[in-house]
């Protein structure tokens, strides 16, 4: 399976998650939450995270890391049925690809998870937006794995 269709799939098994009303929570998250401020105010501080953090700070190959913060904000944004504007700009995700530069151990993963939950709990959403964002953000740091070694 190439990485496009293996994150294809992964896509259409995240939108048929629905909660108790049937609403498709995940294709509607974006406006759900408040659209394009939530995601610059939850990655902005998820950035302030990993400017203080030992382990993914020397990871990034930017000192501003201001670009990288955009990047992952417009991703986010799509990905939670925003606007397309990352696609634009990037072309297809592929996300694990992208990220075969940098080791992705269990260290870096639970890291960057840290960090981003410290991140999520700020926004103070509703606890099933919360749930729901939270369960991607999990697996997909899981599907950026690329070694075990330390
Ligand atoms: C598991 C631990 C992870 C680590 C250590 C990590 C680290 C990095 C690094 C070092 C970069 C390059 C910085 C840049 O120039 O943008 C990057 C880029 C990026 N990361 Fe991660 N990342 C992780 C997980 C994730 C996850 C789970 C997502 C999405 C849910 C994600 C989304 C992105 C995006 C969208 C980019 C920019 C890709 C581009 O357009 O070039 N990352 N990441």
């Amino acid at each position: 399976m190439t990485e496009e269709q293996f994150e294809d799939r992964e896509r259409v098994e995240n939108v048929r998650l629905t909660h108790q009303t049937g609403m498709n929570v995940e294709g509607d998250l974006y406006a759900l939450v408040g659209g394009k401020e939530f995601f610059v105010k939850l990655t902005q501080k998820f950035y302030e995270g990993v400017a203080l953090d030992p382990i993914l700070k020397p990871m990034y190959p930017e000192e501003d890391l201001g670009p990288a913060q955009v990047r992952l904000q417009l991703f986010l944004e799509q990905y939670w049925g925003g606007p397309t504007t990352y696609q634009e700009q990037r072309g297809h995700p592929r996300l694990r690809m992208r990220h075969m530069p940098y080791k992705i151990n269990p260290a870096a993963r639970a890291a960057w998870l840290t960090q981003m939950k410290a991140a999520l709990d700020a926004q103070g959403l509703p606890e099933l937006y919360h749930a729901q964002m939270w369960a991607y953000l999990d697996r997909a740091a899981t599907a950026m794995l690329n070694t075990m070694e330390d």
